[in-house]
Order: structure tokens, then C-alpha cells, then sequence
């Protein structure tokens, strides 16, 4: 295959990944190969430009390590996240949404019994979240696995100190045999992405803020349901219509209600998806 020109070459490039063996390998290679080269040509992209997103995309990869993980935060602020979350989470109306996953979830973070601070010294509004875990159906949900993770007040999320010995404002508990759950914790506050690197400068290039409206993290997982990932938002946050991942959905939104005795209060109800 010789004197390849720009009218030839993507057609040349796709019968060179034809023979690729795994059929959905094959799929994703050839589309893929296609929506390049038509990037290319629809911007009419110089060297210099495509040299400039080498260099980008190389320093977001130098960023990346087990604690920053900044090509997910690529796909987050290029709404890509939301839009495989999207096309993969249609699920029956009465459903809790999903929403993005976000690159701040630990793995082995500690069990809670009920009713125990799952801040564990993170500093923030003391506040207490109570709700059920239920089917479709109605019915209760028992011993789902609930895990939780949030920022603090000053909006960083545990694994972002550097020294810090042991993990706060995360935690997993159980619901119980009526599908309930309760925790203490700290009230979830707004708190912009990380900015020091490629990313931020794209953020910065486009005039876009790094915001994120306050929100609480749950990975919910019970035996027979899907497992549900998804946040609950905090009503009244200045960002939620310009959230700068686009996770937000009007039916997490919730108010942290202020008690007579100061703290505040949360309750959601979650309703997972029974598995097909
Ligand atoms: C988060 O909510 O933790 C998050 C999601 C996407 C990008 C950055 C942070
Ligand atoms: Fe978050």
C-alpha cells in the first residue's frame, strides 16, 4: 500500500485493523479510527496543533498515579463520563440515577456500624443522613452494601492530604433488616476539581470554572439488584446548573435540613434496579 493520500488513507488504516479477531475490539478500532482522521479533517488540524495535543495528552498521563487520576477528569470535564453513565444506566422510571463515579472512591475504606461518624475527624457541619434502601417494587432492601465518600468543608476528599494516616469522611456500612440505614458525617460542600495540571489549563483556556456543586457519594451493592453509583446533591448549591463533570440530576437534588440543635439532616431514599 503505497502513495497514500488524505482522501485514501482512513480506508487504508481501517482494512489494516480489519482482521482484528475480537468482533467489539474490531468495532470500537474501526469507529474510532473513522472519528480521528474526520476530526482532523473537519478542523483541518496543523502539525503544530497536533504536536500541541501529543504533549498534552502525554503530560495528563505523567499526572496520572494510584492517588490522581487525571485522564478520568479529562472525560468528566469533556462530558464523556456522563455520556457512557448515561447510555449505560437506562433503567425503569422509579429508579435512583446514576451519576459519575469520579476518581476520589479508595477501595477497603472502614466499616460503620449504624449511627457512627463516618467523618472520623473531618472537619465540616456535623450532620446526620437516614433513608432506605429499596426494589422497584417497594420492597425493603437488607443488607445492601453502602458506601459513602464526600469532600470536607475545605473541599478536599482524604486521599488529596498527603499525610493524613487513616481515612475520613468515607466509609461502607450495611442496611439494616428493614432496609434502613443512618450515619453521621459532615454536611457536603462545594469544591472545585483539581486544577494543577493539563486539565485545569484547559478549564482555564476555555473560561470554564473547576466547580462541582456539593454532593455525597454512594455506591450502593445488594445480591439480585444492579449495583447503583450516583451522588445526592445539595438543593440551593450555586453550581448545580454548571457542574463542570454534568452529573447533576434533578431527582438527587436534596435539601441538608438545619435542626433545632444546629446540626443538619439529610434523608434519600434509594431505589435500585432489580438484575435481568
Ligand atoms: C467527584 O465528585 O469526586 C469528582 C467527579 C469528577 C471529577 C472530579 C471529582
Ligand atoms: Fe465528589
Amino acid at each position: 500500500m503505497r502513495n497514500l493520500n488524505e482522501d485514501t488513507i482512513t480506508q487504508a488504516v481501517i482494512e489494516r485493523f480489519s482482521r482484528t479477531p475480537d468482533p467489539r475490539l474490531k468495532e470500537i478500532l474501526t469507529s474510532l479510527i473513522q472519528h480521528l482522521h474526520a476530526f482532523a479533517r473537519e478542523t483541518k488540524l496543523t502539525e503544530a496543533e497536533w504536536f500541541k495535543g501529543i504533549d498534552f495528552l502525554t503530560r495528563t498521563g505523567h499526572m496520572c498515579d494510584d492517588k490522581r487520576q487525571e485522564f478520568i477528569l479529562l472525560s468528566d470535564t469533556l462530558g464523556l463520563s456522563m455520556l457512557v453513565v448515561a447510555q449505560n444506566n437506562k433503567k425503569p422510571a422509579g429508579c435512583t440515577e446514576s451519576t459519575v463515579f469520579g476518581p476520589f472512591y479508595v477501595e477497603g475504606a472502614p466499616h460503620y456500624d449504624q449511627g457512627e461518624d463516618v467523618a472520623n475527624g473531618a472537619q465540616g457541619e456535623p450532620c446526620i443522613v437516614r433513608g432506605t434502601v429499596r426494589g422497584l417494587g417497594g420492597e425493603p432492601v437488607p443488607h445492601a452494601t453502602i458506601e459513602v465518600w464526600q469532600a470536607d468543608a475545605d473541599g478536599n476528599y482524604d486521599v488529596q492530604y498527603a499525610h493524613l494516616a487513616h481515612a475520613q469522611a468515607r466509609g461502607v456500612l450495611k442496611s439494616g433488616l428493614d432496609g434502613k440505614f443512618h450515619f453521621k458525617s459532615i454536611r457536603a460542600e462545594a469544591y472545585p476539581i483539581p486544577t494543577d495540571g493539563p486539565v485545569g489549563e484547559m478549564l482555564r483556556a476555555s473560561k470554564n470554572h473547576p466547580w462541582r456543586p456539593a454532593h455525597l457519594h454512594f455506591m450502593i451493592k445488594a445480591d439480585g439488584y444492579e449495583t447503583l453509583i450516583t451522588h445526592v446533591f445539595r438543593d440551593g448549591d450555586q453550581y448545580l446548573d454548571s457542574d463542570a463533570v454534568f452529573g447533576v440530576r434533578q431527582s438527587l437534588v436534596k435539601d441538608w435540613v438545619k435542626q433545632p440543635d444546629g446540626t443538619y439532616l439529610l434523608e434519600y431514599d434509594f431505589v435500585l434496579n432489580p438484575e435481568k
